[in-house]
């Protein structure tokens, strides 16, 4: 019986429950995927505690994703370098750090829209935190050039001095970005703007698109964010971020049992979760 789960704070209306479980499903394997919830004050005695349980491996969300390194026995090269975990796996008692967020994304992209992951040139990414970070590293093996934008300009500056010079492009300020949105062929917005309790929010205006471009948001609630709303007004197609929600699952998942699942299998379901 795996004992999977995802620590974090708060953890109120995860979907990750619901995905695992049909990942078990799916695989026919049997287990059990808990929401153990931890309060930060108490985090290194939770940790402790959960040492001794016999888990197979969990998730780590907000606000632990850094927290929790100093308590791995090793950690993925990806992980280590982002600085950021999102999944544990326990081997012979040991704890190994991965970070599936990037990959997840990718994938779930190149899911529904595999030209865009051969042939974009221009790439525009909107924010500089974690998730920012996690996505600019995984697009940087493909053949393409990463500006980015964000509200302070120095960390898109850090965060680009610290992408392979193959895929290094420019920062601009969000004004500049807003102005020349129509030279990018894919724009990923992924800042907390637009998210609920605040829809009304956009990270930029977007007044104009480039022809066949793609526009992705990663925040999920709404369903659709304003941004891509008028992105696609404007003809853009959109890409939404509950996929690299299920996406990064399906490589958690992964990574605990060895087996691969069919992640597009549950976006109907997710979907009237999400709006329901
Ligand atoms: P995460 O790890 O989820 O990406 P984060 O590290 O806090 O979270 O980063 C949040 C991102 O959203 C940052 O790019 C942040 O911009 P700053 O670097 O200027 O803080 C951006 N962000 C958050 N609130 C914003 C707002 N109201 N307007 C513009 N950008 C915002």
């Amino acid at each position: 019986m795996l004992q999977l789960g995802l620590i974090g704070s708060p953890l109120g209306h995860s979907l990750s429950p619901w995905l695992h479980s049909n990942f078990l499903e799916q695989t026919g394997l049997k287990g059990e995927y808990q929401l153990m919830e931890i309060k930060p004050e108490n985090f290194s005695g939770e940790i402790s505690t959960l040492k001794d349980r016999e888990m197979n491996g969990f998730n780590v969300t907000v606000p632990f994703k850094r927290e929790i390194i100093p308590f791995l026995d090793s950690i993925d090269d990806r992980a280590s370098h982002l600085g950021a975990v999102n999944t544990v796996v326990v081997q012979d008692g040991k704890w190994r750090g991965y970070n599936t967020d990037g990959d997840g994304y990718l994938e779930s992209v190149r899911a529904v829209y595999p030209d865009i992951i051969s042939s974009a040139e221009r790439v525009l990414i909107i924010g500089s935190g974690g998730a920012a970070r996690g996505i600019a590293f995984s697009l940087s093996g493909l053949s393409l050039k990463i500006d980015i934008t964000n509200r302070t300009p120095s960390r898109a500056e850090e965060l680009l001095s610290d992408l392979p010079e193959a895929v290094r492009g420019r920062v601009l300020t969000l004004n500049e970005a807003a102005l020349a949105l129509d030279e990018y062929d894919w724009v990923i917005q992924t800042t907390s703007v637009g998210m609920a309790p605040k829809p009304e929010e956009i990270p930029i205006d977007v007044k104009k698109v480039k022809e066949d471009a793609l526009f992705s948001d990663i925040v999920y609630r709404p369903l659709e964010t304003r941004f891509l709303l008028e992105a696609k007004r404007k003809g853009a197609r959109v890409h939404y971020g509950h996929l690299m929600l299920l996406y990064q699952a399906a490589y958690s998942f992964a990574l605990w049992t060895n087996e691969e699942v069919l992640p597009a299998s549950l976006i109907t379901e997710m979907e009237s979760k999400l709006e329901g």
